[in-house]
């Protein structure tokens, strides 16, 4: 910028030119319009990306990135969605605006999605589900939501620990947040107990979230038994349920098993709201194709606040990009592809299981004292060792490992090539 004032001043010198001293004084003045704003921090899953790339070490392994990635370590496009391409680009569809809250088509089949085909919430047409830009813009969208429309308590109250993003389109809104315990470091497990004991706590009409399957960071989901207990006390607690489900099929490879809580709660009569995303299970990262779903008690309801959902939407971005929905919709409304589609989840989430299971038998077959269940009792993408910062550290300085520093790995990081090499690190900076 000084290099540019100090060129164009030249220039007014040389011409001792009018309309360039006016150019010269709007810079200036340009220059100072954001002076106020400050440097913020950068986003530390992105920046362990780039430490990463920027390592030059052979064995160097990123485990930062929540992406999956094939046994080679490979960006990985699932067999399905590649078929889908084939079928749209066949089609040779034209790129006019899609209606507000996304083709009908695309919501209605990532509501049965959720719910199961058989749900009352589909037949009775309960659902305000809109397309969003992928989980992150369900997150925003329904927050934002609720800030604008809702009566009760606005206060949402966050596991403890919870995905980074979460707190942060919180306060992006304005919206306080609280925690509930949610991971025992005793026992890298779910900790039932203090989550009862916190939620019971919870005052009454306060939002809830709650990760629908794959905790992410720690990889721990209750079990069937303690969803139970944990509907029964929301309930009781008058909660709104808000559900994020980034990662449906990824936990168990079953797309119905992991949807367990979320149709579980809409069973016991909860009236939830649902983050849905297609960037894990289909692996449509770029490509932004998720959807929101606020549910009412009838479909008079459901119609007004699609209405004010839309209000939003027009005048946030006027309506959802097209092509990744459309690869989503051609996949669950196409039942060959469709079959092929939950095996390609199934073989991504059993690749991830089995590199737990190597990674343990490693950690231990190199005769590590501690207990290392929970890398195998975990689920999903991620895994929470219970690494401590220092150990993060030396496992990033001393064999160019990289990850979170409270000891987060994406498991999907790990291939049956580094998988020893990432053992025998840990277990040396552990042992
Ligand atoms: C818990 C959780 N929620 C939501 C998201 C949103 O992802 P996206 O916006 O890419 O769909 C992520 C992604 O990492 C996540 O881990």
């Amino acid at each position: 910028m000084t290099q540019v004032l100090k060129k164009l001043t030249i220039q007014v010198l040389k011409n001792n030119n009018v309309e360039n001293i006016f150019s010269v004084t709007a810079l200036r003045a340009n220059s100072t319009w954001w002076s106020n704003v400050q440097m913020g921090p950068p986003d530390v899953i992105l920046g362990i990306t780039e430490a990463y790339k920027k390592d030059g070490h052979s064995n160097k392994v990123n485990l930062g990135v929540g992406a999956y990635r094939d046994d080679e370590g490979k960006p990985y496009v699932l067999p399905s969605v590649r078929k889908a391409e084939e079928i749209l680009h066949k089609k040779a569809l034209n790129h006019e605006y899609a209606p507000i809250a996304g083709e009908a088509t695309y919501t209605d089949a990532v509501a049965k999605l959720a719910f199961g085909d058989d749900s009352p919430v589909i037949k009775e047409k309960t659902n305000c589900t809109v397309q969003t830009l992928s989980g992150t813009g369900a997150l925003r969208l329904g927050l934002e939501f609720v800030t604008k429309h809702y009566s009760k308590n606005k206060e949402v109250w966050l596991p403890t620990p919870t995905w980074g993003n979460h707190p942060q389109i919180c306060n992006m809104l304005s919206l306080p947040h609280k925690k509930y315990r949610y991971f025992d470091p005793k026992t890298n497990g779910f900790d039932l107990q203090g989550a009862l004991e916190d939620i019971c706590k919870i005052p009454e009409g306060s939002i809830i979230l709650l990760h629908a399957c794959a905790h992410n960071p720690t990889g721990v989901d209750p079990r069937p038994s303690d969803w139970e207990q944990l509907s029964a006390v929301i309930k009781e607690k008058k909660l709104l349920p808000f559900f994020d489900m980034a990662y449906q099929g990824f936990a168990t490879g079953n797309v119905d098993n992991d949807a367990f809580a979320v149709r579980y709660f809409v069973k016991e009569g909860h009236q939830v709201m649902l983050a849905q995303s297609f960037a894990k299970n289909m692996g449509l990262y770029g490509e932004r194709a998720g959807a929101l779903t606020i549910l009412c008690g009838d479909a008079e309801s459901a119609a007004k606040v699609m209405s004010q959902v839309k209000i939003m939407v027009r005048t946030m971005y006027s309506n959802p990009p097209l092509y990744g929905s459309r690869l989503v919709q051609e996949i669950l409304t196409t039942p060959d592809l469709k079959k092929q589609w939950l095996a390609d989840v199934k073989q991504m989430a059993d690749r991830i299981i089995s590199m737990r299971t190597q990674l343990r038998a490693g950690i231990e077959g190199a005769g590590n004292p501690r207990p290392w269940n929970h890398i195998t009792d975990q689920i999903g993408m991620f895994c929470f060792t219970g690494l401590k910062p220092e150990q993060v550290e030396r496992l990033t300085k001393e064999f160019h490992i990289y990850l979170t520093k409270d000891g987060r790995i994406s498991v999907a990081g790990i291939s049956s090539k580094n998988v020893n090499y990432v053992a025998e690190a840990i277990h040396k900076v552990t042992a």
